[in-house]
């Protein structure tokens, strides 16, 4: 079996992984990032596609960030919209940044192999062992079967990736919520017809109004989670959207051609810890988040931060405090964008055994909200990202 060794063997050529492997680069510490998809469905996925200030800052520092600045939309507010009236939340001085994931993944893709960073796409059976000693290996198929020896395995392999259900069981704790309600998403060939995102709460449900460039807009609609998206055809995705981000001020929808649709579940999930002897999971592969608060994106790169400086550190000094924390330290701001996430998803969405009184409490929460600057600069705070203390990167 031909066999190859490197410092760190990175699982997933997601966010999680690509940043990772970057990050070590920069301070001279190998990896091999191995993924079971082709680089093209890489680049192509459609995901998320909000930044928060700080992750564009690092993606800026660390060389990676030329067409993000050139190319994202900085946006400083959003907008809630409910009773038929919109109401600007502002960032006060901060932003976030409309970029696409997969936009951000070629970029990722393309600094490491213009570094000469082992990449590899199409790779089959990944499998992972010894973790629990000084010496992990990884197993996988590229042709023929290989063994990769490493110092550190990173599982960035996302929520179906084979690295947590590798942890022999016991090991780890799962702290779940399913939503009984799903996300119709479409991508449309038309300019969005707002500056900044509208987030609406609406009797029929929750929609979005999101984009991705200037010609493109990214739309949701509440759904449940058995809808079948054949059910939908264009032109009762665009009328859904109209009444339910409809407002008394004279705004209207503009609409065009849907280029692509899809149905996603909602649920919030986190495994603790995030790391068992060498193995080291990041991104979704630890947690997942509902879409309401666009986090799923940063937190993965959150995550990667805290163990790329971990890793640092072991290399420069021997010393392992900082891989010692690494779930720790990760779960405190896990746990406080879950909270942010869950938050803003039971405010904005309706739930099938609500009644009256929940409607009520929901609008007087938006009301709330919006009307209160402490309120208002609490969901300003979160939304453009929690700050990080990391000055070593
Ligand atoms: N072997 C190799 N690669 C795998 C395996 C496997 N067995 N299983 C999954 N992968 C790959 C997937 O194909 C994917 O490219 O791991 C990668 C995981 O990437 P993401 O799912 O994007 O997860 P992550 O990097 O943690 O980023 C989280 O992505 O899903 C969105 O909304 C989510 O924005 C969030 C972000
Ligand atoms: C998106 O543009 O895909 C998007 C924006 C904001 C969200 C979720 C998704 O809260």
């Amino acid at each position: 079996m031909p066999f190859s060794r490197t410092q760190v063997g990175i699982v997933g050529a997601g966010p999680a992984g690509l940043m990772l492997s970057h990050l070590l680069h920069l301070q001279g510490i190998e990896s091999v990032v191995l993924e079971s998809r082709s680089r093209q469905h890489c680049e192509e996925r459609i995901r998320a596609g909000v930044l928060e200030q700080g992750t564009v800052d690092l993606l800026i520092k660390t060389g990676v960030g030329e067409r993000l600045k050139r190319e994202g939309l900085v946006h400083h507010g959003i907008e809630l919209r409910f009773a038929g009236r919109g109401h600007r939340i502002d960032f006060g001085g901060s932003g976030i940044t409309i970029y696409a994931q997969h936009e951000l993944i070629k970029d990722l893709i393309k600094a490491r192999l213009d570094a000469a960073g082992q990449v590899f796409f199409d790779i089959e059976d990944v499998t992972i062992h010894d973790f629990n000693t000084t010496n992990p290996t990884i197993r996988f198929r590229k042709g023929d079967a290989q063994e990769l020896a490493c110092d550190f395995i990173a599982g960035c392999d996302g929520y179906h990736g084979i690295c947590r259900s590798t942890i022999p069981e016991g090991v780890l704790t799962t702290y779940e919520r399913t939503y009984p309600f799903a996300w119709l998403g479409i991508l449309a060939e038309v300019p969005p017809s707002s500056d900044e995102l509208i987030y609406a709460y609406h009797p029929r449900g929750f929609a979005l109004l999101s984009m991705r460039s200037p010609t493109v807009s990214r739309l949701y609609l509440q759904c449940t989670p058995e809808e079948n998206i054949a059910n939908w055809p264009d032109e009762k995705i665009w009328q859904e959207l109209r009444t339910r981000l409809e407002s008394d001020e004279g705004w209207k929808l503009t609409e065009g051609p849907i280029i692509q649709k899809g149905i996603t579940g909602m649920r919030s999930v986190v495994v603790e810890p995030m790391q068992h002897g060498r193995l080291f999971l990041a991104g979704d592969a630890a947690h997942i988040v509902p879409p309401t608060g666009a986090k799923g994106l940063n937190l993965a790169v959150a995550d990667v931060r805290v163990l790329a400086r971990a890793l640092i550190k072991f290399y420069s000094s021997g010393q392992t405090s900082l891989l010692d924390d690494y779930s720790k330290t990760c779960l405190r701001r896990v746990w406080k964008v879950q909270r942010f996430s869950w938050w803003m998803t039971s405010m904005l969405h309706r739930f099938a055994d609500d009644n009256p009184f929940d409607q009520r409490r929901q609008l007087a929460e938006l009301d709330y909200v919006t009307s209160s600057r402490a309120a208002s600069k609490s969901l300003a705070e979160n939304y453009v990202g929690l700050p990080f203390d990391d000055s070593a990167l």
